[in-house]
């Protein structure tokens, strides 16, 4: 979910909605928005995305105020609809609150509630915090105060931001786990889930800890924990141009964060490899004995990311001979991973907030492993948790699909798997020579293939009326397959699976039939030969049962040109670094699908960006 709050000298309202728009990525089930003005509090709300709260507040204006919050819902207790979009406001309606996180002891307070007589009108957790917050003010006479008592009653993880009729010029907020960033501006303040909502306002952010609670008013903000003791933050500038999250001209942001992708890979290496191919990660602030030392590297991530990890794991097994484990971040800490201070824990997270990877990284840190993160967000829960970070510099990401936040993710994981190599002193032979030197220009080669896309998007369209595709790949080539299947998925809702081409044979095969679409991506002729070949007979195979193949292969690859039905050229790369390259087409193919399907590429149905509930 995403949240504002404000307080200042302008429109509270234009305010708040404007930040929502930029926080919409996190979630659209629902919108709402509160304000206070003439001595009360009045608020809005509407199931589905801002566009129809936008327009019952056209239909419905609400006074003008210069206090307020606001709301935009991916849901978790309760269906989405109107009744419970946030905020939510007591009986009396003096208070309203919007929420992030899920309360776990709802169901015992609201019970609680409803003995003393209150009146709950939603199915949400939110709302209990409301009607709890109505009561301690009553008694205590201050929303800061009636916050902190209320928190030191919930379970769970949390973020919320509240205001109050009787406490006018402010607005006060809590978080434990869920994220919760301060803008400070001049003689205003703001509360936001990230930064991206108040960019046109203020540079100037302050990072919240856990269990802390903040207080907003337009000529400063206080910060304490939970129990009312002053507390220590961290202020930093944000340096993201707020230009940066804007779609400049092009019809959608995933379009626009395809098209960056050249960029962000290059801004992910600037200033990390020196003249003589060395790797300079200083950030990564781990000392090169406890490097020396681990005996094994887990990757914990989840969605793109975790295939990002997929594929590092190739990467960091070949170059540095350390074993390596990748795993679903969701899955991890249940299963009682073996874990010491000789593991090296890589949290992948374009957001740095979500909460199967954070918590699979406390579970790492509490066994005493140290923790690498990988992250696109500064000041993110994510790298503030761990005992290192190194950012990708992709910008930000506004498309719910990944795109190049995951190419700099790769770009990250490569440089990681190369320094360990370079701290261990592993035998820098030719192959991790060229792997340096490729990298450098891996940016420009992700720029030929974004002029070379038109046929695939031809091909697309041309595919919008079928059902199924099916993502063939072998060595890292399978996990860019479990990711273009990923992203057809999320963007086309289609039924889309990817496969290791050598496991079809024990049984995805049998899903084979006349003209089924089968994407193979093609591994490198150049180094791994055996593999290439042994692809071109599972190409040979599927063909002679009726699928219909879209090969991606490299430039120069004549093997594979008898059996294409359509044929995707990349360019010849390291076969390591191939995924920076064929994972290219396969973002623009489920794009130009989602678009012919007539699908919101930006916002696909239920899904959010960051999802920051377990
Ligand atoms: C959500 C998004 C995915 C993303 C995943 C991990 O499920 O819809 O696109 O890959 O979270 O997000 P993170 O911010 O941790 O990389």
């Amino acid at each position: 979910c995403g949240i504002v709050g404000y307080v200042g000298a302008q429109s509270a309202l234009d305010v708040v909605i404007a930040g929502l728009k930029r926080l919409e990525y996190r979630g659209y089930d629902s919108a709402g928005v509160a304000v206070l003005a003439d001595g009360g509090l009045a608020a809005a709300k509407k199931a589905g995305k801002l566009l129809n709260l936008e327009k019952e507040l056209v239909d419905r204006p609400l006074p003008s105020g210069s206090t307020g919050i606001g709301h935009t819902r991916w849901a978790t207790h309760g269906a989405p609809n109107d009744a419970n979009a946030h905020p939510h406001l007591d009986n009396a309606g003096r208070v309203a609150v919007v929420h992030n996180g899920i309360i776990e002891n709802f169901a015992a307070l609201r019970a609680e509630l409803a003995e003393r007589g209150h009146d709950l009108a939603s199915d949400t957790d939110t709302e209990v915090v409301a009607h709890l917050l109505a009561e301690e003010f009553s008694s205590c006479g201050e929303l800061t105060e009636a916050m902190r008592l209320v928190c030191r009653r919930l379970d769970g993880a949390f973020t919320l931001v509240a205001v109050h009729a009787d406490d006018p010029d402010v607005v006060v907020g809590a978080r434990r786990n869920s994220p919760l960033v301060v803008g400070v501006g001049d003689g205003e303040a703001f509360l936001a889930s990230d930064v991206a909502a108040f960019i046109a306002h203020t540079r100037s952010a302050i990072e919240l800890g856990q269990d802390q609670v903040v207080e907003l008013r337009r000529d400063g903000v206080t910060v304490t924990d939970f129990d009312g003791a002053p507390a220590e933050v961290r202020s930093y500038h944000v340096d993201w141009d707020a230009s940066a999250a804007e779609k400049g001209g092009y019809d959608y942001f995933m379009l626009k964060e395809i098209a960056e992708q050249p960029k962000a890979v290059a801004d992910t290496l600037l200033g990390r490899i020196d003249a003589n191919g060395s790797l300079t990660l200083d950030e990564v602030r781990i000392p090169a004995a406890v490097l020396r030392e681990a005996d094994k590297v887990v990757i914990v991530a989840c969605g793109t990311a975790f295939h990002a990890g997929l594929i590092a794991k190739y990467a960091i097994e070949h170059w540095t001979r350390i074993p390596c484990e990748v795993e679903l971040a969701s899955e991890f800490r249940y299963r009682d991973p073996i874990l010491d201070q000789r593991t090296l824990v890589i949290a992948i997270s374009q957001s740095g907030e979500t909460m199967d990877t954070l918590m699979a990284l406390r579970h790492a840190r509490e066994q005493g492993a140290r923790v690498l993160a990988i992250c696109n967000t500064n000041g993110s829960t994510i790298p503030r948790e761990s005992d290192a970070v190194l950012y990708t510099h992709a910008g930000p990401e506004v498309a719910v699909a990944s795109t190049k936040a995951f190419l700099t993710q790769l770009v990250a994981c490569y440089l990681v798997a190369l320094y360990l190599g370079q701290v261990r002193g592993t035998k820098w032979g030719d192959e991790i020579r060229a792997v340096v030197r490729d990298l450098s220009q891996i940016a420009g080669e992700v720029d030929r293939v974004l002029e070379t896309m038109e046929p695939v998007r031809e091909l697309a369209r041309s595919l919008a009326r079928k059902k199924t595709v099916l993502f063939l790949g072998r060595h890292v080539g399978y996990p860019v397959a479990l990711e273009g299947a990923l992203k057809l998925k999320e963007l086309a809702y289609m039924h889309a699976e990817g496969f290791a081409a050598g496991e079809l044979k024990h049984g995805p095969i049998a899903l084979i039939e006349n003209d089924l679409p089968v994407v193979i991506v093609v591994p490198s002729a150049r180094s791994r030969s055996v593999l290439h070949d042994k692809i071109v007979s599972n190409i040979q195979e599927i063909r002679a049962r009726g699928a219909r193949t879209i090969v991606i292969a490299e430039e120069g690859d004549e093997a594979v040109v008898p059996y294409a039905d359509h044929l995707i050229r990349i360019p010849a790369t390291p076969a390591l670094l191939q995924p920076m390259v064929a994972t290219v087409p396969l973002q623009v193919f489920a794009c130009e699908l989602a678009t012919a399907r007539g699908n919101e590429v930006d916002q696909p149905r239920n899904l959010a960006k960051s999802v920051t509930v377990e």
